[in-house]
């Protein structure tokens, strides 16, 4: 195993652990509402989010305690957008993570608080994060504004806008729309990371660059995987996006153009990730993830 690797896996760890130490203890009361939350978060994921934080804190020369609260709280924030986009009035999903989804598990009404609560979870978390005031109060904007109008719900909306009739938006708009809708988490986590190693602009300007290009074919690859994956593996429902008329790369491009478009952001991420050299060596095998995973 290359120490990237090792690195990612230690970092996986790092991150489960934390994320079932900031959940609610399920034998207190509210019970109901505490173990949907832990199924939302605990049963699954690939912690891409938090992997991002740890990597580039870490390139950056951050202490590895310092980055786990920044690791939670985005972790928190993506769970509760993957249980409110899986209702009924959104995608309306049934599997997630391998699992039943958390409105079929418990019902509406729990996985609606589920997912307000996680993201009231992670603000807390980072407010309560070990590192001095003026990087607490910049992690707690970075999130702000990547969770709101302006980064993942902003993102959802154009989603929903756009399904039923997928085709009728443009290549540069389904890009705006896949910015935020994904890639504002994503930026976020890297910029997250980044600032509790007391990164420069430049440095943010770069770590931005590889972040919107990871975010956005993080999405592609997701749209791509909706098609050619099988539930199983996925552990979610494949074959959605079309069914439901989804603005997604290979409706608008094919598929074809749609992995010259990965391969093209590869590109980009290694470019972004170069005045970095080896520090950014679990960056780039994150950034490779994106591309080629199969789930
Ligand atoms: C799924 O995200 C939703 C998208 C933004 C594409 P992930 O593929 O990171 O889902 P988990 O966290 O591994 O379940
Ligand atoms: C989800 O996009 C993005 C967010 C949850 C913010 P999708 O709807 O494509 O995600 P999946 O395919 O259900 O995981
Ligand atoms: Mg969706
Ligand atoms: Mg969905
Ligand atoms: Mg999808």
């Amino acid at each position: 195993m290359t120490s990237a690797m090792s690195d990612l896996t230690g970092w996986r760890e790092r991150a489960d652990a934390a994320l079932a130490r900031a959940l609610p203890d399920p034998s207190l009361p509210p019970q109901r509402l505490s173990a949907a939350m832990r199924h939302a978060v605990l049963l699954g994921g690939k912690r891409m989010r938090p992997l991002l934080v740890y990597a580039s804190g870490v390139a950056l020369g951050a202490n590895v305690e310092s980055l786990d609260a920044p690791a939670v709280a985005v972790e928190l924030i993506h769970a509760y957008s993957l249980v409110h986009d899986d209702l009924p009035a959104m995608d309306d999903d049934a599997l997630r993570r391998g699992q039943p989804t958390v409105h079929v598990a418990f019902d509406e009404a729990t996985a609606i608080l589920a997912g307000d609560a996680l993201q009231s979870l992670a603000f807390e978390v980072l407010a309560d994060a070990p590192v001095s005031d003026a990087i607490r109060v910049s992690l707690l904007r970075t999130l702000a504004i990547a969770s709101g109008v302006g980064g993942m719900c902003g993102g959802q909306a154009l989603d929903l806008a756009a399904t039923g009739n997928g085709t009728a938006i443009s290549v540069a708009d389904l890009e705006r729309l896949h910015a935020l809708k994904t890639g504002a988490l994503i930026r976020a986590a890297v910029r997250m990371g980044a600032l509790c190693g007391g990164a420069s602009s430049t440095e943010l300007d770069a770590l931005d660059r590889y972040a919107d290009a990871l975010g956005l074919a993080f999405q592609v690859r997701d749209d791509i995987l909706d098609i050619e994956g099988n539930s199983a593996t996925l552990g979610k429902t494949a074959g959605k996006d079309v069914a439901q008329d989804k603005a997604t790369f290979p409706a608008l491009i094919g598929l074809e153009a749609s992995r010259a478009r990965l391969q093209e952001l590869g590109a980009a991420m290694t470019a972004a990730l170069a005045p970095f050299g080896a520090r950014a060596d679990a960056l780039a095998a994150l950034g490779r993830l994106a591309i080629e995973r199969d789930r």
